[in-house]
């Protein structure tokens, strides 16, 4: 089964505060949302492995260690996801990026799938698949099940807020990925919405509406 984590570092839940004030604007959100998504990658980049090299100091040779070069993939969600995406680059820029374009009906709450676009050597990627938000788990459930269909097999997926019905989406449907959270809210309202959440990530994001 898939663990969860959240991530109670005091940085992240202080940006992650700032970020839920309505007062927030865009610019200051974007800025945000950037800062948390590189805090969050530095702890979801943990277990990355390692190899040992030698490395000559000033002083003499030193048995060291660099990253043993796996292969990994960022994949945002459209919108939101694209707000998270240079935030992760900074700490790992030799990964790719694909693109996963889902909205919610507002209606039904089910994710319409738009675009994807992966890395061709999905194959052999570890992906992180990141999006602000996961309230009802839809559009992420959609996500993996996309990559996953196009060969992806070691996925984890992070976000800022989660619901617990998301968690749970997620969990019965991919149990074999990991769920990484900013912060664990109490519940979705009658509209999907995370309570208390953040609003609609996209439009703080983008400065639309
Ligand atoms: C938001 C958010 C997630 C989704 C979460 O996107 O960025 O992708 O809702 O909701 P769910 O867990 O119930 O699926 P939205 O559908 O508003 O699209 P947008 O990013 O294009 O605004
Ligand atoms: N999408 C958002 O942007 N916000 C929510 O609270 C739920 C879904």
């Amino acid at each position: 089964m898939g663990k969860v984590y959240v991530f109670d570092h005091p940085l992240i839940q202080h940006k992650l505060t700032m970020i839920r004030d309505k007062e927030t604007g865009t610019k200051e959100f974007r800025e945000l949302t950037d800062e948390v998504a590189t805090l969050m990658a530095f702890e979801i980049t943990r277990d990355l492995p390692l190899e040992e090299v030698t490395v000559q100091t000033p002083v003499c040779d030193a048995k060291a260690k660099v990253l043993a070069g796996k292969k990994l993939g960022i994949v945002p969600i459209l919108r939101a996801g694209i707000g998270m995406v240079d935030g992760v680059l900074k700490l790992i820029p030799a990964a790719k990026v694909g693109h996963v374009g889902l909205y919610r009906d507002p209606e039904t709450l089910q994710p319409v799938e738009y675009y994807v676009k992966l890395p061709t050597d999905v194959e052999e990627r570890d992906f992180i698949v990141v999006d602000p938000m996961l309230a009802t788990g839809g559009s992420a459930v959609e996500a993996i099940n996309s990559l996953k269909k196009r060969g992806a097999k070691n996925i984890k997926f992070m976000c800022l807020i989660a619901a617990p019905e998301g968690v749970e989406a997620i969990k019965e449907a991919h149990p074999d990925v990991d769920i990484y959270i900013a912060a664990l809210d109490e519940k979705l309202n009658e509209k999907g919405y995370i309570v208390p959440g953040l609003g609609d990530a996209g439009d703080r994001l983008f400065g639309t509406k």
